[in-house]
């Protein structure tokens, strides 16, 4: 562990408030400590709207590995987990910033309001596709039926994966989460074997594409690589990068969404009553439940943050969770308001990283919330209590959401 800066609170991760209500914990946090020490990651977390906004746009900052975990394993393990590791390092976000900008230079295109508006149909088509195969049930779980396949499909389409992979493209994505939390080193295995058979089950449809393209972000992938822009190997990792970043986050804010407008029954009214209120409604659900509830940095320098100077070399996580409750950014934070206007919430991050897929995500959770009111007018909550897992370090995602209609 290393030594933190003295004037700086320490924070107990595992303190009962901090697992039972994390919101709460991190409002103290927040009013205590803007800028706090956590010794169980060994890490600084910064929980200010306005001190996240400048660490996101501060070049001193680099994207931190988001597979922490892998470097916490013993050394013959880390080297039996080298083949993921080397596959994470080509992420987008992941590399050296020359390769960032080659990398968006390619993708971004695909990824444009004006792109997704045209995926607009597709969306319509698979939600009322997967709401028809339980429409005669009158019941659903909806993160299994529609908020998980939703993402998933669509971003397999936009890659050019044959929709007959689709159950196997989820299951694998499933898999590889344990990376990026806190699994153990069976489900990590388990994270590499699937990553590998992902990766090879890409290389056998880029070597179709090679031969035939189509207009798909493979396609293009294996035009670059005949140009030089970037190898196969590059291309085959941020295959499995978008299908990941693309599926897990949008199918956890369609599922909490749901959840937020169940507990206010107002709000739902609300937005029963003027659907035109979806896209701020949507924004609202990233600002009080977003599925990226914390992201990480390191100093490549030694940095001001929160009123301290933070040596070079420290891990710092972003309380994206904790800036979107800023009572100096939000007035009134803690309440959830689909009329919210501005909404300049974190929960997408900002600067040279600003998500990839910002408005895919908001135009698939838009329809398909859409189309669910609009087709399930006695849509009600199944459950007593919502079925959260947690999902460390800040954050949780639904195991299931029962509903009848
Ligand atoms: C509600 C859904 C989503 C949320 C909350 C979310 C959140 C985020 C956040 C917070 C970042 C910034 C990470 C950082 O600064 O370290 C990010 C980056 C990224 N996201 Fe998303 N994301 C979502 C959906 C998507 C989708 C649908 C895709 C693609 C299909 C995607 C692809 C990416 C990529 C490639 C990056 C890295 C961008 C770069 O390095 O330039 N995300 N996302």
């Amino acid at each position: 562990m290393s030594a933190r800066i003295a004037t700086v609170r320490e924070y107990d991760l595992f303190a009962p408030e901090a697992m039972t209500d994390q919101n709460a914990f991190l409002r103290r946090v927040r009013a205590e400590s803007p800028l706090a020490w956590l010794p169980q990651l060994d890490a600084y977390l910064l929980t200010r709207h306005a001190d996240i906004m400048a660490a996101l746009r501060d070049k001193r900052m680099d994207t931190a590995n988001m597979a922490r975990v892998l470097q916490r394993l013993t050394p013959e393990e880390q080297d039996e987990l080298r083949p993921v590791s080397r596959s994470i390092e080509m992420w987008m976000g992941h590399t050296v910033p020359a390769d960032h900008v080659r990398m968006q230079r390619l993708l971004k295109r695909y990824f444009s309001p004006a792109t997704v508006d045209r995926l607009r149909p597709r969306v319509r088509a698979f939600t009322h596709e997967l709401l028809d195969a339980v429409a005669p049930k009158g019941q659903m779980d909806v993160v299994r039926d529609l908020a998980y396949p939703l993402p998933a499909n669509v971003i397999a389409e936009l890659l050019g994966m044959p929709t007959s992979d689709r159950e196997q493209l989820q299951a694998w994505s499933r898999d590889i989460l344990p990376i990026f939390g806190n699994g153990d080193i069976q489900q990590i295995r388990r994270a590499q074997a699937s990553m590998l058979d992902m990766h090879d089950y890409l290389r056998t449809i880029a070597a179709e594409r090679r031969r035939a393209p189509r207009e798909d972000v493979l396609s293009m992938f294996m035009a670059a690589e005949a140009e030089g822009a970037l190898t196969e190997d590059e291309a085959v990792a941020n295959c499995v990068l978008l299908l990941f970043a693309g599926h897990e986050t949008t199918a956890n804010l369609i599922a909490n969404g749901l959840v937020l407008l169940f507990a206010h029954p107002d709000q739902l009214a609300l937005l029963r009553a003027n659907p035109n209120l979806m896209p701020l409604a949507v924004d609202e659900m990233l600002r009080c439940d977003g599925p990226a509830g914390v992201i990480g940095r390191v100093t490549t320098e030694p940095v001001e943050l929160a009123g301290h100077t933070v040596p070079g070399g420290k891990h710092i996580y972003l309380a994206l969770m904790a800036g979107n409750r800023d009572p100096e950014a939000f007035p009134d934070p803690d309440t959830f308001d689909i009329t919210r206007k501005p909404n300049r919430h974190l929960s997408f991050g900002m600067g040279a990283y600003y998500c990839l897929g910002a408005a895919l995500a908001r135009m698939e959770t838009d329809e398909c919330l859409r189309i669910l009111l609009n087709r399930c007018p006695d849509l009600r909550p199944a459950y007593q209590t919502p079925d959260w897992l947690p999902s460390p370090p800040f954050g949780h995602r639904l195991g299931s959401l029962q509903v009848t209609f």
